[in-house]
């Protein structure tokens, strides 16, 4: 695959730059997008550390980088606001300056806690991500949304906050468990719908993991590319960002009915796409062949495509979407396959449309 590189607007501009091996580059990649910074505080987890830690170590430091690493539990309760004071803590404590940097080496908890900690910390220092999981690369690793989750919901504290550089190595989604993997494809899948109806085609043809990777350099800078133009256009999530959430309402009720154990983020998103076009089409706004056609792209790829969710799930879900402003809330739906329409009604209305759909 040959290396390819997208230009963000947002905040300072920045490059992501898609490339197979581009791991054991980063130094230099770094030194030519940040050349004022010192040091860097890697920040990774336990599953990402033994993985790829070492090789990325070893590049900075071939770029006499002097290099300080913390290594965070995996999983989502490590994006919390004790793990946020550890690291403010661990980098204060370290002597951090303002021309330092922070590099997210992760996926999106890695990523979403160490960017919150380097808006914040100082006043904020530069970002470099380095998503590892498919999910990371096509959504929260490009755009500047950081966050932690609260005991009331997830992600309700954070800021918007552009990271000077993005590293995409396609190879370390070999590591990936299926799972992950296909989790990550529920947001690629996203694209398709909201956006790009060629790609969607593109993907339907690929149903499985070995098609999808001979072709993950196009995916990537496809979802990437789609991404960039929506969060140059609305940086601060006030108007167009909001059609990245379909699929994400009902995504929400579903991974609270499951507790956030029984069913991943990817997981509740791709059944809350189906439902969101069913929707749409009982609102007379969606093609009637809309829900078959991504139920059929996502089935093959071992995605859910019907969650139950009990009404107070909803209720719950929809008081916390962030699509709301007062008693309205704006649905992410669809015209068609690769046209997009929000919707806006007032909050009850959703809830009880919402809680009608039967989930199956
Ligand atoms: N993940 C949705 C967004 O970045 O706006």
């Amino acid at each position: 695959m040959d290396s390819k590189t997208l230009h963000v607007d947002a905040g300072n501009g920045y490059d992501i730059l898609i490339s197979p091996g581009i791991l054991d580059g980063a130094g230099a990649r770094i030194r030519a997008a940040l050349p004022a910074a010192r040091r860097l505080f890697v920040v990774t987890d336990s599953n990402v550390s033994p993985l790829y830690g070492p090789r990325l170590v070893a590049s900075l430091e071939k770029e006499s980088f002097q290099v300080h690493t913390h290594v965070i539990p995996a999983g989502e309760s490590s994006k919390c606001a004790s793990r946020l004071v550890e690291l403010w803590t661990w980098m204060t404590s370290l002597g951090i300056t303002r021309s330092d940097a922070v590099v997210a080496l992760g996926g999106g908890v890695v990523g979403d806690l160490a960017g919150f900690a380097a808006s914040t910390v100082l006043r904020g220092v530069g970002l470099v991500q380095i998503p590892t999981t498919l999910l990371s690369q096509v959504d929260s690793s490009v755009g500047g949304k950081t966050a932690v989750d609260l005991d009331t919901g997830k992600n309700l504290a954070g800021t918007f906050y552009q990271p000077d550089l993005v590293l995409m190595d396609p190879e370390v989604l070999d590591s990936l468990p299926d799972t992950d993997f296909m989790s990550g494809m529920a947001e690629v899948v996203k694209y398709g719908c909201i956006w790009d109806a060629d790609f969607f085609d593109f993907l339907a043809a690929r149903p499985d993991r070995r098609s999808l990777m001979g072709d993950i350099g196009h995916i990537l800078y496809t979802c990437c590319d789609i991404k960039r133009q929506v969060v140059n256009a609305d940086e601060h999530d006030t108007g167009l960002r909001m059609i990245l959430n379909f699929g994400h309402t009902l995504g929400h009720a579903y991974e609270l009915a499951g507790n956030y154990t029984v069913w991943t983020h990817g997981q509740a998103v791709a059944a809350g796409m189906v439902a969101a076009a069913r929707l749409g089409v009982a609102l007379s706004v969606t093609q009637a062949d809309v829900p078959e056609r991504i139920r059929g792209v996502l089935a093959p790829l071992g995605l859910p495509t019907s969650i139950s969710a009990a009404p107070e799930h909803v209720r719950r879900a929809v008081g916390v979407d962030k699509k709301s402003a007062g008693d309205f809330v704006t649905l992410i739906l669809l015209e068609k396959i690769g046209a997009v329409r929000p919707v806006k009604l007032p909050r009850d209305q959703v809830t009880e449309l919402l809680a009608g759909l039967d989930g199956r």
